[in-house]
């Protein structure tokens, strides 16, 4: 046998690290081309009503000026709702920019300046007046909560008989936990550059989570047919959903570029980062019920989110609460209020991360109601199936997280009573949560070709939006054909490559990871093939016994120059595209990721200020292809749920209607004096039921379940409940 190890599993560094710390790697606004001209949003300062009038003389008097569109002087778009939907759309009516003159929200792009270069768009843009017929707005959520309307989402049906349940119970809880609205900010904002070629044909640069949801977005809106639109990601500064459907700029650019036949770039401010999608605010009230024996025996979930008035967003926000636990009662629910706002969209674990926030708080209030360690209860409560679906789960070692976190974090030594544990002036708390996550699996296609030099080349339309994908999916290449990794490339972020899903929801590994794998297997057995035909020794070498090694096919005492091998294969013979589905074993399991955080806080009992000064997360996510990348994932994640936990908010003014605190001066994340020390634990799991990779994804288990971790060890610091995020010093006090 050769020596030959696996890249599966191995910490391997990120494949475009050099390229992305040297800042060789490009980002959507940064391509160059003499001529390129700038565009700049004008924004709405209005959250509903009409434009009666724009005033564009002084800016188009300008020097460097070239056009400024709006929706009475733009070209030609699709009249229809249909055009604008997207392979994430909600429910409704999508947003049309520059459509016509309603305005739905404040900050909605009113008005498109194009110059010669930034500034003076940016300039121009300030002198663009308008004249407007103001209606009255309601933006905030908890003073519409009445006019809430069912979500047209797929909640699980009721089981049992969760009243009387409840009513029986020895032990009952109910509180009523409000999230906020929270903000996508990857480093990137959201930028289109549109490279106009000669024929009209569009080449765009793209801050996005799909290429090809881009493409056949603005095919649909724009009438372009699609072979003259190639959508391009390359590299993706962060996205965490805000790049799941098209942003405003994409079409807004690609109009100008139709419109003046020139290529355009536009790039949004931080501040307009914040008019468009984002992790709605919601209020959920939760009831446990507990027996004698520290069994749950009813758990109601009910939850209001809010949505614009154009489309119903909706997320996976109550359904955790019928499957994380074994309950024979449960009563879910789950409204949507209107709002003169943008429809919200999904944001790292969406409904997962606020909506276990409820969940996971109240189930310490009632842990510390029956008396009962926090650790303790949810192992009493284990489900191995999910009573949502009725069925088993493919995986689920949620006991071994349980075990491992608190060993790791040393939770046998935590005293129970709330305010018994301190540091000189600071109170401690040690706090503790469980996530999940569902482990998705989607259609996706890839091609492996095998070049005259040796070299293998796979591909997918993917993104790689900082997850690791291009890493990771060179590992999984190279395993299943025999290679090193030295020797494999991975081309993704381009429209014109293998159909593949959006990249998200934690199922680009599960998907895009079964096809590559799945092409690299069939590419070997045709590798060896072509060999045999040369050597007829290796007829008797099976495809899992041959390596491809420094150029050379090397089985059963043979070196056999790769060069030679392709250039003897027969046509396309060593150029494999598979179209992968979701395996049928998947059939009659539910299949999920778990987690269990614990948490240490340090509260000062004077200020109230709030530090987290340990973390530990333990996660069950199957078969972990680089455990580099995937706890750079978790360690992402943590961090989030501290800033959900204690920062972050958007701020409406609702006399106004609009988001104050739009910018990261205001609008808090956390820094990194904020964070203490992080530990991810990768629980063993094993699973051959989820795909053959085993792998269940790592993108969002993360986040899930830090927040409320992180508010039940405030509790446990001072005593004190504050069920409104963020927990900020001033409910603490
Ligand atoms: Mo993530 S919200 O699935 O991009």
């Amino acid at each position: 046998m050769n020596s030959f190890t696996s890249s599966l599993g191995q910490p391997m560094d990120r494949v475009d690290g050099v390229a992305k710390v040297t800042g060789r790697a490009r980002y959507a606004g940064e391509y160059p081309e003499a001529g390129l001209l700038h565009a700049s949003v004008v924004s709405s300062t209005i959250a509903r009503g009409r434009i009666r009038a724009i005033h564009t003389t002084a800016a188009l008097q300008v020097p460097g000026v070239v056009a400024v569109l709006h929706h009475l002087d733009r070209p030609r778009i699709s009249s229809y709702d249909d055009d604008y939907s997207d392979a994430d759309s909600a429910e409704g009516s999508p947003f049309r920019p520059l459509y016509n003159d309603r305005i739905l929200y404040s900050g909605q792009p009113i008005a498109l300046v194009v110059a010669e270069n930034l500034e003076i768009a940016r300039y121009a843009g300030s002198l663009v007046t308008f004249d407007y017929e103001q209606d009255e707005h309601r933006t905030d959520l908890l003073s519409e909560l009445s006019s809430a309307y069912d979500a047209p989402a797929e909640t699980p049906e009721a089981r049992g008989d969760f009243a009387q349940a409840y009513a029986a119970a020895t032990t009952q809880l109910d509180a009523t936990y409000v999230t906020a609205n929270e903000h996508h900010n990857p480093m990137e904002p959201h930028a289109s550059t549109v490279f106009y070629k000669p024929g009209g044909a569009l080449e765009i640069h793209d801050k996005t989570q799909g290429t090809q949801n881009c493409q056949d977005y603005l095919h649909k809106v724009f009438g372009v047919p699609k072979e003259q639109i190639r959508v391009l990601a390359a590299f993706v500064g962060g996205a965490f959903g805000s790049g799941l459907r098209p942003q405003y700029q994409l079409p807004l650019a690609v109009m100008a570029a139709l419109h003046l036949k020139r290529s355009v770039r536009l790039t949004l401010t931080r501040q307009q980062m914040f008019t468009f999608g984002y992790r709605p605010r919601t209020q959920q009230r939760v009831r446990l019920g507990l027996d004698a024996k520290g069994q749950l025996q009813a758990i109601g979930h009910d939850a209001i989110g809010q949505t614009s008035r154009f489309e119903d967003f909706t997320e996976h926000l109550v359904e955790w609460s019928g499957m994380l636990y074994r309950c024979d009662n449960v009563a879910l629910s789950y409204r949507l209020a209107e709002l003169d706002v943008y429809t919200p969209l999904d944001m790292r674990a969406p409904g997962a991360g606020s909506g276990m926030i409820a969940l996971e708080c109240a189930l310490d209030e009632l842990a510390c109601a029956a008396g009962l360690d926090p650790v303790e209860l949810r192992r009493r409560n284990f489900a191995s199936n999910n009573g949502n679906e009725g069925k088993p789960y493919s995986s689920k070692e949620l006991l071994a997280c349980y075990d491992q976190g608190a060993e790791r974090f040393g939770w046998a030594a935590r005293s129970s009573s709330p305010r018994s544990m301190r540091n000189g002036n600071q109170l401690v708390g040690w706090g503790m949560a469980g996530g999940v996550w569902e482990s998705m699996q989607m259609k996706a296609s890839a091609k492996a070709c095998l070049g005259a030099d040796g070299h293998l080349t796979v591909s997918s339309a993917t993104t790689d939006i900082g997850t690791g994908t291009y890493t990771v999916m060179t590992q999984i290449a190279a395993d299943a054909i025999g290679m090193d990794v030295a020797d494999v490339t991975f081309l993704l972020g381009d429209s014109s490559l293998p159909t593949a899903p959006l990249q998200g929801g934690s199922f680009t590994v599960s998907s895009v990871g079964s096809a590559v794998r799945q092409a690299c297997q069939v590419l070997r057995t045709r590798v060896l093939e072509s060999a045999r035909a040369l050597y007829p020794a290796l007829a008797t070498v099976a495809a899992a016994d041959m390596r491809l090694v420094d150029g050379h096919l090397l089985a059963a005492g043979e070196r056999i120059p790769l060069a030679d091998i392709v250039a003897q294969a027969p046509e396309g013979a060593l150029q494999v595209q598979i179209d992968a589905e979701p395996g049928s074993r998947r059939e009659g399991f539910s299949t999920a990721t778990h987690s269990a955080v614990f948490v240490e806080v340090q509260v000062d009992e004077s200020l109230g200020s709030i530090k987290v000064t340990r973390v530990v997360s333990a996660v069950a996510a199957g078969r972990v292809v680089n455990p580099k990348t995937a706890r750079s994932q978790i360690l992402g994640g943590v961090v989030w749920g501290l800033g959900m936990a204690l920062h972050e908010e958007g701020q409406t003014d609702h006399n106004l209607g609009r988001i104050l605190n739009h910018n990261l001066a205001e609008y808090h994340i956390p820094v990194h004096a904020d964070i203490g020390e992080i530990e991810v634990i990768f629980v063993e799991e094993e699973d051959e039921i989820v795909n053959d990779l085993g792998s269940k994804g790592v993108g969002e288990i993360g986040v899930v379940g830090v927040a409320s971790a992180i508010a039940n060890a405030i509790y446990h610091a001072t005593g004190k409940r504050v069920r409104t995020f963020p927990i900020t010093l001033d409910k603490v006090l």
